[in-house]
């Protein structure tokens, strides 16, 4: 089995570039956010404070499955694709996500995906934790106000107006949250090979991938 990490940043465009580069080359796109964005949706409904998501795992049943060959996740039976995608769902998740069990709950779902398909799986922690053994390897990065910019664009592009600045102090917050966390924090692994997609095209950075997985697995 062939498997890509690639890790970044939130807003580096990790997900709509593996989602493409996924396509090209028939792998399936495993978005490893949307099993934190579960938890954290859960503790918000039950009023549960972030740091003691410990305490529901037991009682929670996380799914991510594939319709259409698009990944939808479940919280006990439930389709919650769409409604883990708000601001409100992205802090708590990057908030649960700093809790060891939490990670420790959500790692075997994560490798049993990479066991038995070719995976491009998007996380913080694929390259140093999930799969360390993965063949292709890589750190998608941009600056941080090219990353809140993106994201005020692609929220207009659904009818919601957002500021720009109260974009950025979050985008600063979370990328603080989720690269000082004592766990699995964000950074590169030492193979992956870093690219910052700030210059570059949706287009450049699919090529850019396209051509580190060729030179990494000769396919
Ligand atoms: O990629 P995303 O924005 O959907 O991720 C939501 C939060 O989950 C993010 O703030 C950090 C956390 N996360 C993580 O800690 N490890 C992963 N492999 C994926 C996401």
């Amino acid at each position: 089995m062939i498997a890509v990490a690639i890790d970044g940043p939130a807003g580096a465009g990790k997900s709509s570039i593996a989602r493409a580069v996924a396509k090209k080359k028939g792998y399936i796109y495993v978005d490893t956010g949307a099993l934190y964005r579960t938890i954290g949706l859960y503790c918000i409904r039950k009023g549960i404070s972030y740091n003691d998501a410990e305490s529901v795992l037991s009682e929670i049943k996380v799914e991510l499955k594939y319709e259409n060959g698009e990944q939808a996740m479940y919280l006990l039976g439930e389709n919650v694709t769409s409604l883990i995608r708000t601001e409100e769902v992205s802090m708590a998740a990057s908030a649960v996500s700093a809790v060891p069990a939490v990670r420790a709950f959500l790692l075997e779902t994560q490798r049993d995906l990479a066991r038995k398909n070719n995976v491009i799986m998007d996380g913080r922690d694929i390259a140093t934790v999930v799969l360390p053994d993965a063949k292709v390897k890589i750190f998608l990065t941009a600056s941080p106000e090219c990353r809140a910019k993106r994201r005020v664009t692609q929220l207009a592009e659904k009818g919601i107006i957002e500021d720009y600045n109260k974009v950025l102090e979050e985008v600063n917050t979370r990328d603080y949250n989720d690269s000082h966390r004592a766990v699995a924090p964000l950074k590169p692994s030492e193979e992956s090979v870093v690219i910052d997609t700030t210059e570059d095209s949706f287009e450049d950075s699919v090529e850019k991938i396209l051509a580190v997985i060729e030179e990494k697995t000769g396919e």
